[in-house]
């Protein structure tokens, strides 16, 4: 008999019929709206394996609930969503999807840094709603990217490929992360900082670590008051490890110039939250991997980790080991 398997969103038809060949699929309809947790909830009672989404909230509650679960397969390289130390204490694998979406999420973190900088979301509105009248030496002036300096926190697999795309523009690129990696620095012609010396001296900088309890608020009011008066923050990693509040204090009073957001707290964002009152602020729905080759390149890969972690093979993107003890 087929294991049973429940997919939280509707995924391309030939990449579900893969897993349908595997395993017997049961999927949530809706393409727009996230499987409510007690659906949820009920629908894992009884099913081997799970594929889901970063909107999926998988604490120990939920995890309790799934008596039969032998997998979660998250279809993202994050997977702060899952509580994985609860998840391998029922046994429980947990997989992701990391490399197949690193170039996508590192193209459009460059691209905010660049609509940022230059200020052009303000200028699109600016141009449609019809207030351009003329060329003007300052209109809508932003800052230099060219010879500026990058700092990248967390140099793993998308900060390094950003690292390529910031030397492309001539920046001097510096970073902080949680290991250091001289080779890299060779071999990227980077330097390491101590974190609040990188946010001193760079113009730019890119948080591109995981959230965990160790990254929650690691930008907070007082690293947001060592950065340059004209420096741009950039988040494409996760909300929450930059503090809403002190960012829109920091906005507002000037500390920092600008800064370029795709990720929050708390998301979809409320459009009453005070970041999207100013114009200083670019913000994206949560968009870093979406390309559509790379969409589908991350359904694969939580597909082939889902059917080998149900037919007894070790799931290539297993982050949790300790689960098969
Ligand atoms: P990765 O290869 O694991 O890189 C993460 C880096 O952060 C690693 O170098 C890691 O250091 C470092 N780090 C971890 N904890 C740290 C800490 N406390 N302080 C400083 N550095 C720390 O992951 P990735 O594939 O680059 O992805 C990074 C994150 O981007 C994901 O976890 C996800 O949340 C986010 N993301 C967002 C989007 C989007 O759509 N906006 C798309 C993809 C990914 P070590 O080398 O010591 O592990
Ligand atoms: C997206 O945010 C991911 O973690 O893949």
């Amino acid at each position: 008999m087929k294991p049973r398997v429940y997919v939280t969103r509707i995924i391309p038809e030939d990449i579900l019929d893969l897993l349908r060949s595997e395993c017997e699929v049961k999927i949530w309809p809706e393409e727009n709206i996230p499987v409510p947790r007690e659906v949820l909830k009920k629908e894992i009672t009884d099913v081997k394996g799970v594929f889901c989404l970063l909107t999926e909230n998988f604490d120990a509650d939920l995890i309790s609930s799934a008596k039969e679960l032998k997998i979660i397969s998250n279809m993202a390289v994050g997977y702060n969503n899952i509580d994985v130390s609860a998840a391998t204490n029922r046994g429980i694998m947990v997989t992701n999807t990391p490399g197949v979406l690193t170039e996508t999420t590192a193209d459009l973190t460059f691209a905010l840094l660049m609509m940022t900088a230059r200020r052009m979301g303000e200028a699109e509105q600016y141009l449609r709603r019809g207030e351009w009248r003329t060329w003007s030496p300052l209109l809508l002036a932003g800052q230099d990217i060219h010879n500026s300096t990058l700092g990248i926190i967390g140099l793993g697999r998308i900060g390094e490929s950003l690292v390529k795309r910031a030397k492309g523009f001539d920046m001097n690129v510096m970073y902080y992360s949680r290991t250091r990696r001289e080779e890299k620095e060779r071999d990227l012609g980077i330097q390491y900082r101590e974190l609040n010396e990188l946010l001193k001296e760079s113009d730019f900088v890119c948080v591109m670590t995981p959230y965990s309890e160790e990254t929650k608020n690691l930008i907070d009011l007082p690293e947001l008051k060592l950065m340059k008066r004209k420096a741009i923050l950039i988040n494409t990693a996760r909300g929450g490890i930059v503090n809403e509040m002190a960012l829109y204090e920091a906005l507002k009073n000037g500390l920092i110039l600008a800064a370029g957001l795709d990720v929050f707290e708390h998301e979809p964002v409320s459009i009453n939250n005070p970041l999207l009152s100013l114009p200083n602020v670019v913000v994206l729905p949560h968009i870093g991997s979406a390309s559509v080759n790379t969409r589908r390149r991350m359904a694969l890969t939580a597909v082939n980790n889902l059917i080998q972690g149900l037919s007894g093979k070790l799931p290539d993107n297993l982050v949790n080991k300790e689960a098969l003890k």
